[in-house]
């Protein structure tokens, strides 16, 4: 829509679940508009904070020593009051008085619903970076703070597996993905799981059942199961429980790893992604893109409406599940 239409002022805004990795886009878009003369302001809570106000003036000392750390210096939130057209209009009345009119807002699918719609009804230009450890979204091949999220995951199933092993146990450990499967399929694959169970693929419990009462037979009693935390069978728990009761002599033990894959100092990997595509949503404004994400598809940049990278998702082909199989035999 906005085509070529000069940029002004740009605001910057993290939504939703933080991911390590944010403050390095942060940094990378406040400093690739300050070397093109553009002023930048940096929004608090995502867009509770725009509506609310909480906008302070950026610049290039203010992202210091930042590319480090996980969390954002901007803060997140989830905002109900965003998804009403009287919330939307106060953020743009906010916008308006600093005369921003270009937006960057570094979140996930739903960030990206709220944008679409914001930038449609007040000539905002905006434009998202795929800021999740979900790793959910279409048009890009990488979202930044995946990287470090499936090695904190990995990380801690390797440590699980030492007493696991020492035990001859069943684990069955939960990590991240409420709708998403990426970080259980990676980081099982990564730790040598007999199974993953994950949101986007049917699960025949009774198969899984079946294998580890084989595999009780001759012996074989250490055996990991990673499930995503909104797999079908109530997470970790729900699963630990369905095996209880048909393998009862199953020595069996759960762990839910949680929040601690949102932290840390993001990995080399999610801070280059992140310095990269912040550089060019910056560029994408100037050159007058709107209402898209940046991405990263075989190591170059995409522009991805946000339509196609909200509906298209990520799919996990059923193929994966084959792997983990043959491979855990
Ligand atoms: O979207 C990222 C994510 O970490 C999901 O994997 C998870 O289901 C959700 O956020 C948890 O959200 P909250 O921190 O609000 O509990």
């Amino acid at each position: 829509m906005n085509d070529r239409q000069k940029i002004r002022s740009i605001g910057i805004l993290t939504s939703g679940g933080d991911s390590p990795g944010m403050n390095a886009a942060i940094r990378a878009v406040v400093r690739t508009a300050i070397y093109n003369n553009i002023r930048v302001y940096g929004i608090m809570r995502g867009y509770a904070g725009l509506i609310e106000d909480e906008i302070n003036e950026l610049n290039s000392r203010s992202v210091a020593n930042i590319i480090q750390r996980g969390g954002t210096i901007l803060k997140t939130a989830r905002s109900k009051d965003f998804m009403n057209y009287e919330g939307r209009q106060k953020a743009f009345e906010n916008l308006k008085k600093r005369d921003i009119n270009g937006l960057v807002i570094i979140g996930g699918d739903g960030s990206f619903k709220g944008a679409q719609l914001f930038g449609k009804e007040f000539n905002i230009n905006c434009i998202g970076l795929p800021g999740t450890i979900d790793r959910d979204i279409a048009g890009t091949d990488v979202t930044i703070g995946f990287d470090t999220a499936v090695n904190t995951a990995v990380e801690a199933i390797d440590k699980i597996r030492d007493t696991m092993d020492a035990h001859d146990r069943l684990f069955v450990v939960e990590v991240m993905g409420r709708d998403a499967g990426y970080i259980a399929l990676y980081s099982g694959i990564a730790t040598g799981a007999e199974n993953i169970l994950i949101p986007e693929t049917k699960t025949d419990i009774e198969d899984v059942i079946k294998g580890l009462l084989e595999k009780e037979k001759r012996k074989k009693l250490v055996n990991l199961i990673v499930v995503a935390e909104g797999e079908e069978f109530g997470g970790a728990n729900g699963v630990a429980k369905i095996i209880k009761e048909q393998a009862p002599n199953t020595d069996l033990r759960v762990c839910v790893l949680g929040h601690i894959q949102r932290g840390g100092s993001p990995s080399c990997a999610d801070r280059v992604y992140a310095s990269h595509m912040g550089y060019y949503a910056v560029e994408g404004l100037i050159h007058g893109k709107s209402n898209v994400m940046v991405g990263i598809i075989n190591n170059k940049i995409h522009y991805t409406n946000f339509d196609a990278a909200i509906k298209l998702k990520q799919k996990i082909g059923q193929e994966w599940m084959k792997i983990v199989k043959i491979l855990a035999i």
